[in-house]
């Protein structure tokens, strides 16, 4: 018999809709073999996309266990309810009407309210009515007591006078990802960097088998691929509070996903000595005593990596230093980057770049998708470089998910 779906939305970085909704399809069809019971079947999910992420019917479970496995959703939210909504009263009523205590326990909630095309049109109005409806639910049934540090977050969406109340199930931002404690200026969102680790993977068809970026700053382009197919326990989320959640899932899940049995090799280096050391302390506190081949050096790498060749599989990664936080000549970048395709000769090269349009590289850009990092405009591009000596030509831009012959 089929269960009970619930309405689940994965929140997303503007752009990476269509590639998050990719993520959930490949990695839920490993996760339909680890955990049967757990997860339902493809077509009942009716997933599409929207702007700012991917809407979805799951088993609650199902939709919990996705913080442990998905990389580009900045958060998971679980929907509670949606009704037509005019005035505050009638919002206050409905809110009295949910059972907060399956959800939330004692201490601070936090409301986020937004509103489009709606009589309901103040924030605070709307934080007040909700608060005061939990308030309400509590008196006839108490909260249980605080138990994890996460925090309890409830999103209160209007839109053409509908209303929608949703729950935060990841609790602190997913790119948050707890391992890495050093960053040096300029980092990149983890999020985006998994993007682009994951369009190589759709572009490649396989795991790489070296993943390079000698501008590498803290890691994050190198680091993002080392977990991309493992179960992320080295964080808590908003779910596992939820007083509805059943311990056992609570510390489950625990197996990672079959491709996260192939180890890219890691090189990476960057002429800022911070850098290094931020690179050495991230790459020793994400791998542990697991066995992941890295190597690191400072310097210019014009310099620094003479010998290296990289071999069938690998993945050229740069995020070049931003005009406006890190001084660098624009203009001379895609003259450095070319030299550093026929330097290395990787299967791809890959790049977040600023603004809306790639360089001329030698090569054709197969995969390209725009977005923002920390509010900056992005665009994540996957380039196959051209083999031999072809001179260098203007860019051929094929559009985001290009069928290939
Ligand atoms: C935008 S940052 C990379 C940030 C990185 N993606 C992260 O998440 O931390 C660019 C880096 O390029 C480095 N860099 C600039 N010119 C370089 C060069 N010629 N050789 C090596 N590194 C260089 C800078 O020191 C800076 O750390």
């Amino acid at each position: 018999m089929k269960q009970d779906l619930y309405s689940f939305f994965l929140v997303t970085a503007p752009g990476l809709e269509e590639l998050a909704l990719e993520e959930w399809r490949v990695k839920s069809q490993f996760l339909r073999e680890l955990y049967p019971q757990l997860m339902s079947p493809e077509q009942d999910a009716c997933a599409r996309t929207v702007i700012g992420g991917v809407e979805l019917f799951l088993k609650e479970a199902e939709g919990w266990t996705l913080n442990h496995y998905l990389r580009l959703p900045t958060r998971i939210l679980q929907r509670l309810t949606t009704f037509q909504c005019n005035n505050y009263e009638r919002l206050e009523a409905k809110v009295r009407h949910l059972e907060w205590h399956q959800y939330l326990r004692q201490g601070e909630i936090e409301v986020h309210p937004s509103y489009h095309k709606s009589y309901i049109n103040r924030k605070k109005g709307i934080e007040e009515c909700v608060l005061k409806g939990i308030d309400h639910c509590q008196k006839h049934q108490a909260l249980r007591k605080a138990h994890l540090n996460e925090p309890q977050s409830l999103f209160v969406r209007f839109f053409n006078n509908e209303c929608t109340i949703s729950l935060d199930t990841s609790g602190h931002l997913l790119h948050r990802r707890g391992y890495k404690t050093l960053t040096v200026e300029a980092p990149l969102r983890e999020t985006l960097a998994s993007a682009l680790y994951f369009m190589c993977y759709l572009e490649l068809g396989e795991v790489p088998q070296q993943i390079f970026d000698p501008m590498a700053g803290s890691g994050t382009l190198v680091f993002e691929p080392l977990h991309f197919w493992q179960v992320w326990r080295r964080r808590s989320y908003a779910y596992q509070n939820f007083p509805c959640a059943p311990k056992v899932l609570v510390t489950e899940p625990t197996q990672s996903l079959p491709l996260s049995t192939t180890r890219p090799a890691v090189l990476a280096g960057d002429l800022d000595p911070k850098a290094v050391e931020a690179l050495r302390g991230n790459f020793a506190a994400l791998v542990k005593k697991e066995k992941f081949a890295g190597e690191f050096r400072e310097g210019d790498w014009n310099e620094v990596w003479n010998e290296t060749e990289l071999g069938a599989g690998s993945i050229l990664v740069i995020n070049p230093p931003y005009n406006k936080r890190l001084a660098t000549d624009m203009a001379s970048l895609p003259r450095q980057l070319n030299r550093m395709i026929e330097k290395f000769h990787p299967t791809i090269f890959a790049t977040v770049w600023p603004g809306r349009q790639l360089p001329d590289l030698k090569g054709t850009w197969v995969r390209q998708i725009s977005t923002t990092n920390g509010g900056v405009p992005v665009t994540l591009g996957v380039l196959r470089p051209t083999v031999g000596d072809h001179s260098i030509s203007r860019t051929n831009l094929a559009p985001e998910f290009p069928e290939h012959n």
